[in-house]
């Protein structure tokens, strides 16, 4: 039987490793019919892509199913020159000051809700845990009133995922885009009468050579930003308790050990991040391992098979927590890599190093997960944990 390759696919979710391996050894450049897009898989032919913004360009958007409207005005779906001056600007209003007020309030709550779960014997990692740490922080940044948090998370978590069957946006898909775009509208206009020290009062200050950003820039950046950080983040937060629930040595050394944990996030960074696909169009015809791609044609860079290539990482599909892979592309590469990154190190390793000195020993109750249903991101949608 012909090799198939479908992001969208359940059993895919459940184990994209085998799949990716087959691409890289025999099919390093290929047409998937079932996403209608080519296929990168090996690291260096990623790298080489994120590298030639030129030709692999991010103005048609970077999600690989992408909202009508938003490509070409969010940082992650424009090209330099234009994407240069939103980041900067962006970056600029990304204060020390403005992260430092959001990490220390979220150290708190990351021990209220761990709190929370004195006296049970299991508990759901990703609603109890990490996605309410990763809401809580970015209502922080945002300076965010919390009456409606829950509501933001639903809809949030909900944009980024597509539907499995048609494979395209479903109306509450877009629904709840439509919704994070009003909220975050309104939000603008309440913040320009009433700023403070947050991220948003800085973003509509924010001045590069006289230029300011726009409203509807400011708006679509606050919704990529809360998009970004909910589903990357709590993602990730959850892709790592899995890595650690299944890997009992590790999880003891860093439970003894909590200097260990930097080093263990960039392992699961690399192992199994949640970004495990991001989009690009050509802008010109490429030639790659005998295929023809041509202008116009989308392509899937697979930052989760970079990872995992052998070209690159020694024994890629073992967990080792000494590692140390400074090149892994979990958050990927180039001119568009992650703005958040260094929040993301921040608000990981302050979870972890309460959770591991809460509650040291835990392993995973349920055999098989259910996976949240993305063409991007990979994290599972529940992950109950039991203490052991
Ligand atoms: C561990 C958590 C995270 C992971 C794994 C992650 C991963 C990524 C990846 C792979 C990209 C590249 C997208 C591309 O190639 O098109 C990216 C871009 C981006 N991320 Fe993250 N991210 C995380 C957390 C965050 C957070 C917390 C924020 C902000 C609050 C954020 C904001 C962004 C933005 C704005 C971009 C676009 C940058 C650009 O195009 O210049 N991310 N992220």
């Amino acid at each position: 039987m012909a090799f198939r390759f479908d992001p969208y696919s359940p059993s895919f979710d459940a184990d994209p490793f085998p799949a990716y391996k087959m691409l890289r050894d025999e099919y390093p450049c290929f047409w998937s019919d079932e996403a209608g897009k080519w296929v990168l898989s090996r690291y260096h032919d990623i790298l080489n892509a994120l590298t030639d913004w030129r030709t692999y360009s991010s103005a048609k958007g970077n999600l690989v199913d992408e909202f009508p409207g938003r490509a070409g005005a969010t940082l992650g779906s424009t090209d330099p020159p234009r994407h240069d001056r939103l980041r900067g600007l962006i970056q600029s209003a990304m204060t020390k000051r403005a992260l430092d007020h959001a990490i220390e309030p979220a150290r708190d709550s990351i021990r209220r809700h761990l709190a929370a779960l004195e006296g049970r014997d299991s508990f759901d990692f990703v609603s109890e845990v990490g996605s309410k740490l990763t809401v809580d922080l970015l209502f922080y940044l945002f300076a965010l009133p919390f009456d409606n948090a829950d509501e933001v998370r639903d809809n949030a978590v909900l944009m980024v995922q597509t539907d499995p069957v048609t494979r395209q946006k479903a109306p509450e898909h877009l629904a709840a885009f439509h919704w994070m775009a009003g909220y975050a509208e309104n939000l603008v206009q309440e913040r320009k009468k009433n700023p403070g020290d947050d991220l948003l009062s800085n973003f509509i200050t924010a001045e590069i050579d006289g230029e300011k950003l726009l409203d509807k820039e400011v708006q679509l950046t606050v919704t990529t930003l809360i998009m970004a950080g909910i589903e990357s983040l709590s993602g990730f937060l959850g892709m790592f308790a899995l890595n650690l629930a299944d890997h009992h040595d590790a999880r003891r050394a860093l439970a003894a050990d909590l200097s260990l944990i930097p080093d263990a996030m960039e392992e699961s960074l690399r192992y199994n991040t949640s970004a495990q696909r991001f989009k690009r169009t050509l802008t010109r015809d490429v030639e790659l391992h005998g295929q023809v791609m041509k202008e116009g044609d989308a392509v899937i860079l697979a930052y989760g098979s970079a990872n995992r290539d052998e070209r690159m990482f020694e024994n890629p599909d073992f967990y080792d927590i000494t590692r140390r892979p400074k090149r892994h592309l979990g958050f990927g590469g180039g001119v568009h890599s992650c703005l958040g990154s260094m929040l993301a190190r921040v608000a990981t390793q302050i979870l972890f190093e309460e959770m591991l000195t809460a509650i040291p020993d835990f392993k995973r109750v349920d055999e098989e997960l259910p996976w949240v249903s993305s063409s991007n991101f990979r994290s599972p949608r529940k992950l109950v944990l039991a203490r052991s």
